[in-house]
């Protein structure tokens, strides 16, 4: 959560970090500010509220002069969204300036140490104890009393830095919280996430735990942390600027939505290779896999979800027991992994600070992890034994949808993978599936292409409350559908395993109520469609979802959508479509604020 920038050059700062902070809002939205140096003093514009309003005040930065400074975007964590409590804070001396990324947990200690020392607040946060500690251990070397201070903070940060003694250098410092540097020509900058670098360079630094970083128009130099100069790689970014832009559509969630047959291409494709597939980034021999007795996934949020269907694929290839786990329960649950587990950590942004948190507590009970992360050199990639990418391309819309596509696409290609290093496949079905696979991104341009009537049907069934039900695949597809409903449309949404609808649900079933019926694994569609004829009985009107040549389904739903037809282990991939865009076009209907849902960040980097 928050996002934070920073720039130093000769260019003017301020519209630099604005535009910076546009491409970082979907980390927090809740207040936003901007500080530089200028005639050796610090200045601050903040705001509560988004950026479009600090923007207005500064009339898009040309009304602050200066041509260093840092910024930041907020999701309020200790404080309300106030004015106040807006980053960036400066200490009583006027000396330095902060933004901060993360939780300083210690934060109550620090300041009845600081208060008790003469140091004055000026809002509630736990970010304000870090600027005073920086007064209190400056003695003219601001390394040093970044050091000092960040040898007090227990928790997450990254922090920016300025101070008017030094007044063309950012100082940056990171522990469990991302922080790139982006090297220039004449200036360089750093930011949360390479978005809001692309436009200016491609040239990155990821910056480990515990690293220090001195920024000036000249030069980066990064540090450990134990104070030592240290050589770090220049990474190239491989996006596009446009990639990180809306590209025409009115949302970026439609973009991205629009993007799946594209981005699971990418997902799939590099890893195909004469028929088969190649996990270059990982490769285990059967052996190895033949030691694993069991794997467990672990995500939050969607990617949890896709957890969820990944785990349909794995059983039924591999025949392998297969644990899905919340990270957030996870962590705290003592789990039950070893030396002969198989981790598999899902998350799009790599920094979700639960799935950090669990995946350490199994590896450091010896499991190999796996993560399967799209954003390069993120936490979760750095942490895990051996990352596979989603190649998914920069996601901003909160709610998540390519992000999630191609994270089912990379599990569909782990099983499948598995499956034939152990042996349990034969040569026949393995061919046909990855036919199926090759083929997924087609098929889910033709979802896409035959769902133009769902505005219509959205309105029809963006009620106050809905039900989506579903058996198996179908089920976890269901979940993600209401998650995707609740998350931007803000209408209550449950889904549920059809077979448990008897064990309660069925009585909040009365006239009209809106039940979604996912229908695509024909095993077991007769199963659901018992349910849905039974709560039809109780007067619910259900929209079903099917392939396409799915007559039966006609005559007991009210309204259907079709998908293509494909094997049922990868059928999320395609049914998830048209949930996700039933979701955008019912908020789009209440006039929701869809890339930027209340109370959310894309991000959720505390716990
Ligand atoms: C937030 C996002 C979700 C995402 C979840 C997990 O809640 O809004 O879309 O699924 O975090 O994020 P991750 O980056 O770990 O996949």
């Amino acid at each position: 959560m928050c996002g934070i920038v920073g720039f130093t050059g000769s260019r003017q700062a301020a519209p630099i970090l604005l535009k910076g902070l546009g491409r970082l809002e979907y980390r927090g939205y809740d207040s936003a500010g901007i500080a530089v140096v200028h005639d050796g003093a610090i200045e601050v514009e903040k705001v509560s509220g988004r950026i479009a309003k600090l923007c207005e005040k500064t009339k898009d930065g040309a009304a602050v002069p200066g041509t260093v400074g840092i910024g930041h975007t907020r999701w309020a964590t200790h404080g309300a969204p106030t004015d106040f409590n807006a980053h960036p804070h400066v200490s009583n001396d006027g000396r330095f300036a902060v933004v901060h990324n993360g939780i300083i947990e210690n934060y109550l200690a620090l300041r009845e140490e600081l208060i008790a020392d003469g140091y004055v607040f000026h809002s509630e946060t736990d970010t304000e104890t870090i600027v005073h500690l920086l007064e209190l251990y400056y003695d003219g070397d601001v390394k040093a009393a970044v050091m000092k201070t960040a040898a007090r903070l227990e928790g997450s940060y990254a922090l920016g830095i300025l101070c008017t003694d030094t007044p063309d250098a950012l100082y940056v410092v990171r522990e469990a919280s991302p922080l790139i540097l982006g090297v220039g020509v004449g200036e360089n900058y750093f930011a949360s996430d390479v978005t809001a670098l692309v436009s200016h360079t491609k040239n990155v630094i990821y910056m480990e735990d515990g690293e220090f970083a001195v920024l000036t128009p000249d030069a980066v130099t990064v540090y450990d942390c134990t104070g030592r100069e240290t050589k770090k790689p220049v990474s190239r970014v491989t996006w596009s600027v446009e990639a990180a832009e809306k590209g025409g559509y009115e949302h970026f969630m439609l973009k991205e939505i629009m993007e799946q047959p594209a981005a699971v291409k990418a997902a799939i494709a590099p890893r195909l290779h004469e028929g088969r597939v190649c996990l270059d980034d990982f490769e285990l021999t059967a052996e190895q896999l033949r030691s694993i007795n069991k794997i467990v996934i672990t995500a939050c949020g969607s990617a949890y979800y896709a957890g969820c269907s990944g785990r349909y694929a794995i059983e039924r290839l591999c025949r392998i027991p297969v644990q899905v786990e919340l990270a957030s329960e996870l962590r705290y649950s003592d789990p039950m992994v070893d030396e002969h587990t198989l981790v598999l950590v899902i998350s799009q942004s790599g920094e979700t600070a639960d799935t950090i948190a669990a995946l350490k507590e199994c590896k450091a009970r010896g499991a190999t992890v796996l993560g399967i992360v799209n954003v390069v050199g993120s936490t979760i990639a750095k942490l895990a034994d051996h990352t596979l990418y989603t190649w998914a391309g920069p996601e901003i819309a909160v709610a998540t949808t390519k992000g999630y596509t191609t994270q089912l696409a990379v599990l569909y290609l782990f099983a499948l993978y598995a499956a034939d290093r152990l042996g349990r496949i034969d040569e026949a079905r393995y061919k046909a599936l990855v036919h199926e696979l090759m083929e997924l991104p087609r098929r889910i341009q033709q979802t896409i292409d035959m769902n133009w009537q769902l505005p219509a049907v959205a309105s029809r069934y963006s009620s106050r409350s809905l039900f989506f039900i579903g058996r198996n695949t179908d089920y976890a597809v269901a979940l993600e559908g209401a998650l995707k409903m609740k998350e931007i449309s803000y209408l209550h949404a449950e889904s549920y395993a059809a077979g448990e609808l008897k064990h309660g649900t069925i009585a909040l079933i009365e006239e009209n109520q809106p039940v979604i019926a996912v229908c695509c694994n024909e095993a077991i569609a007769d199963k659901t469609l018992s349910n849905i004829v039974e709560v039809k009985a109780r007067g619910a009107k259900v929209l079903a979802l099917a392939f396409r040549d799915n007559r039966k389904i006609v005559s007991q739903a009210d309204d259907v959508i079709f998908i293509p037809r494909v094997e049922t282990v990868f059928s999320a991939a395609l049914a998830v479509v048209p949930l996700q865009l039933l979701a955008y076009y019912a908020a789009k209907e209440k006039g929701c604020d869809i890339d930027k849902p209340k109370n959310l960040a894309k991000s959720v980097t505390v716990e």
